[in-house]
């Protein structure tokens, strides 16, 4: 059973993926955003990597081809994204059926998409948290694998809600990952 991780952006979940023990079952990190710090992460672990920018694309189904080509050629079972920030698109999905799975950082169907910590602090709730998920062709929609709820106090900032969220986010990511694919073997 082999894992790749897309994300876009700092990758700080790809890290806590790493640090806890999964580094030998993550064969390809997938960027879609050259320049992006989780690359560097992935260098720094050993971590093979498919950057490509989708502007050298004619379309989704092309970059998602090559995507995949990179999927299939490591034997890739398992696709968990971490901060990646572009709906998958039919070409993914089927070939990946039931095996894309995603982290939120909210309690869904509570603030899907963009920003959702942003939303949540704005909102005013007492409560908001963290929902692993699997993928399907709606924006955070999927069903839902299991979530933590992350208590919001009078005094916090939306920096200190989020630096909350991620501690939640990087415990409960690999937890789950492990889990999902011990089930498999
Ligand atoms: C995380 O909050 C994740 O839930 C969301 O995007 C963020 C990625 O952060 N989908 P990082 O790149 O893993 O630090």
């Amino acid at each position: 059973v082999r894992a790749a991780v897309f994300a876009s952006g700092t990758g700080s979940n790809f890290q806590a993926i790493m640090e806890a023990g999964l580094h030998d079952d993550v064969a390809l990190l997938v960027c879609d955003k050259p320049g992006a710090a989780v690359i560097d992460l992935a260098q720094d672990f050993a971590v093979p990597t498919f950057v490509f920018d989708p502007k050298h694309y004619d379309s989704k189904a092309d970059y998602e081809s090559a995507v995949l080509e990179h999927l299939r050629g490591k034997n890739i079972t398992w696709v968990f994204l971490a901060g990646y920030m572009r709906i998958i698109g039919p070409t993914l999905l089927n070939a990946y059926p039931d095996k894309m799975i995603n982290i939120h950082p909210s309690l869904l169907p509570d603030f899907p998409g963009k920003d959702a910590i942003g939303q949540a602090y704005e909102a005013g709730v007492s409560t908001t948290g963290v929902t692993v998920h699997y993928i399907d062709d709606g924006v955070d929609t999927g069903p839902i694998i299991t979530q933590q709820k992350v208590s919001v106090f009078p005094d916090d900032t939306k920096e200190i809600l989020t630096n909350r969220i991620q501690q939640m986010e990087h415990k409960l990511y690999p937890q789950v990952i492990q889990q999902l694919m011990k089930s498999e073997q």
